[in-house]
């Protein structure tokens, strides 16, 4: 029988468990530059099976939050190598999430002050986050722009080049494209958000288009079998609606069946919220049958809300990898305490987003 514990592989790289960290915004760093405790902060945590960084932004326009990390200036760069060079002496194995925000972003964010960029020219009611003298404020996002048709294959040039910088510069073993949670890529797939008349938008195949012409870029860059992907079916987060999700993720998945890819990456319901929505059901198992039946070889990663009971399940059914969030705020280490079934730390909302050490690097392991 499958067990959390078990060695495992997501494509290209050999895990030494199927617990996942999964990304988790801190907003600790300053003009998008990882610092000094990044590398701690990641170190503790390095027995995870693979940890998957922070949502990390791919262009200065693809930043919707103050002190996110980026991937696309030197001195982010070597932030990063820091932090990779740290986990990767404790054994442990890192991705980084490749972030664009699109819409959710605010114009004092965006280079020179201009219109956060989105497949069509649509509010999101939503809040991002500043940080004025220090404190975390939470504001409306700005009203943004339709891209150009012109604009898109910079966009996918983007990503592609931030991959490269990741695995060549950085020295992440691989890449997650953030496909999820209502930001740019998920903003295309869905019909809520997405109301363009050209080859990106209207029909599933058009309103894909964008996310597999960056996926295909992305391996491309750095091999499938380093690239995950983070897909978001149902969730309401960042406003986000589609008036027929389960054709339209099944069509994505299949057509990322064919880019041999190390994981994919699914949030269950609504991101950091409820496993189930009432008016939102979305069959899963059928989502992962239509991956295997087209021939998808990646790693089945699950997410939201798993404790170890409900990992435990997961697994024995068939799920190759758990992510889990909020725990892993609290509890650096983790995959010891699920194997000694020991308590859990308990995460401090007020520390999740911005400061230093405190609610960050602070919190105890079982030996201390
Ligand atoms: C957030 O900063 O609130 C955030 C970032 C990335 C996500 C979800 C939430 O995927």
């Amino acid at each position: 029988m499958p067990t959390l514990f078990d060695t495992n592989k997501a494509g290209d790289l050999a895990l030494a468990n199927r617990i996942v960290m999964a990304p988790l915004t801190r907003n600790r760093s300053p003009n998008a530059i990882p610092t000094d405790i990044a590398q701690i902060y990641y170190g503790q945590r390095a027995s995870a099976g693979l940890l998957i960084t922070e949502a990390t932004a791919v262009s200065h326009q693809g930043q919707g939050y103050a002190d996110v990390p980026g991937l696309y200036g030197s001195e982010q760069l070597d932030g990063w190598k820091k932090v990779t060079h740290a986990v990767h002496e404790k054994g442990g194995k890192i991705v980084v999430q490749l972030w664009h925000v699109g819409r959710v972003s605010h114009t004092r964010l965006q280079p020179d002050g201009g219109k956060p960029v989105a497949p069509s020219a649509i509010t999101a009611k939503t809040k991002t986050v500043l940080i004025e003298d220090g404190v975390p404020t939470f504001v409306e996002t700005s009203e943004p722009r339709a891209l150009t048709s012109e604009e898109i294959p910079g966009i996918v040039h983007t990503f592609a080049a931030a991959a490269r910088n990741a695995v060549e510069t950085a020295g992440f073993d691989g890449v997650e494209i953030h496909g999820a949670n209502g930001y740019l890529l998920d903003q295309f797939l869905k019909n809520g958000s997405n109301q363009r008349i050209d080859d990106y938008g209207g029909s599933i195949q058009n309103r894909a288009r964008l996310l597999l012409e960056i996926t295909r870029a992305v391996t491309d860059a750095v091999g499938g079998g380093r690239t995950g992907i983070r897909l978001s079916p149902v969730t309401p987060a960042n406003d986000m609606h589609d008036t027929d999700p389960q054709p339209l993720f099944e069509y994505v998945i299949k057509q990322l069946a064919t880019l041999n890819l190390a994981y994919v990456h699914i949030i269950e319901g609504a991101t950091g919220g409820p496993r189930e929505i009432d008016d939102r059901p979305f069959d899963y198992a059928a989502l992962k049958a239509a991956y295997r039946k087209a021939g998808g070889k990646g790693a089945w990663m699950v997410n939201n809300g798993y404790d170890q009971a409900l990992a435990e399940k997961a697994v024995a059914d068939g799920a190759d990898l758990v992510a889990f969030g909020k725990p892993y705020i609290a509890n650096p280490d983790l995959v010891e305490r699920l194997r000694v079934s020991a308590p859990l730390n308990i995460p401090d909302k007020a520390t999740f987003y911005g400061g230093r050490e405190k609610g960050y690097t602070d919190y105890p392991a079982l030996s201390n």
